[in-house]
């Protein structure tokens, strides 16, 4: 496979990252999924949006990683994806320097590093169908949950926790309030009402989250954003999550307990299929990439800073 790392397009298995990469060493890093769909990027704007928002916050020496997009389409086409269900993954740290707390002074020049991959959609897609089990987990990550950063612990460990309950996403729960899962946004349906945590630093700004409420404006669904508790939760009719390897999946079970009558409810039926024209109308509009040669780059490696 074709990656790009720091300005150069190279074999993925020929990439070095240093030891004293402050991504390495402090997870002092940020970083974005994007999906593509055949002939479609969805949505790259919003990821680098929001890893400028990071980037910002984080106060890295680039804050403004536009210059990606038309890297990672290069990336698709390169690897032969352009008509295929693939992932981009960008990864920026900080750089690298010898080991020490405070920002490097001078500051170091960020790390940059972009795959791509096939994605397989066939077990999200059946998950889509049937629901999936999840759990709830209390929340024990830190407080700028709205950074994507690559410090992934609390997530890692509550997924696996999921998993070794045969569920297939933890809720985190905080002061009481079910926030979103471990890579996911979460959603209930109270009363024909979708419910989801407001914006704030307890969450990720979910691309796909974006994506459904506007989904609800255009479908006339009541939309509120406000704080799920977990004291009312099994008065829900139906609960989802939401991303951009989930789509909108429905949360059947929630801690062995059946939601709703147990099935996939109408409200995540009629999103699944409002996103999934949302897409096809995108994939129409989208120019279809011509595929290219290994190794033929469109970008002159001076374009790209
Ligand atoms: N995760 N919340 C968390 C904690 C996430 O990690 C994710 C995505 C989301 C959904 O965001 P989006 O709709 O923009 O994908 C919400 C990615 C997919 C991951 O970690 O692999």
């Amino acid at each position: 496979m074709t990656a790009y790392f720091n300005g150069r397009f190279m074999e993925k298995d020929e990439i070095r990252i240093s030891p004293d990469d402050r991504g390495f060493l402090f997870s002092d890093s940020l970083y974005e999924v994007i999906r593509h769909y055949p002939g479609l990027l969805f949505r790259p704007e919003a990821h680098i949006r929001r890893l400028n928002h990071g980037a910002a916050h984080l106060r890295l020496a680039c804050r403004d990683f536009s210059h990606l997009i038309p890297v990672a389409r290069d990336l698709i086409r390169q690897n032969h994806l352009a008509d295929q269900d693939a992932l981009v993954y960008i990864q920026v740290t900080r750089g690298t320097a010898p080991r020490n707390h405070p920002f490097p002074d001078p500051a170091s020049e960020p790390t940059v590093y972009i795959c791509v991959s096939c994605f397989d959609p066939a077990v999200k897609d059946r998950q889509r169908k049937t629901g999936i089990h999840a759990i709830t987990v209390p929340d024990i990550r830190w407080a700028r949950c709205d950074m994507k950063t690559t410090g992934l612990t609390a997530n890692v460990l509550a997924c696996q926790q999921a998993a070794e309950n045969k569920a297939g996403e933890a809720i985190f729960v905080r002061d009481g309030v079910l926030l979103e899962g471990t890579h996911s946004s979460f959603m209930a349906v109270f009363d024909d009402t979708v419910i989801t945590a407001p914006l704030s630093n307890y969450i990720l700004g979910g691309i796909t989250r974006e994506t459904v409420l506007d989904l609800c404006r255009d479908l006339d669904i009541r939309v509120l954003q406000e704080p799920v508790y977990e004291s009312r939760i099994h008065l829900a009719s139906e609960l989802m999550v939401t991303g951009t390897t989930t789509e909108i999946t429905p949360i059947t079970t929630l801690n062995t307990r059946p939601v709703g009558n147990g099935k996939p409810g109408p409200v995540a039926k009629a999103l699944q299929a409002a996103f999934a024209s949302k897409i096809q109308q995108l994939q129409k509009q989208a120019p279809w990439f011509s595929p290219m040669k290994k190794g033929e780059n469109s970008l002159k490696l001076s374009e790209t800073p």
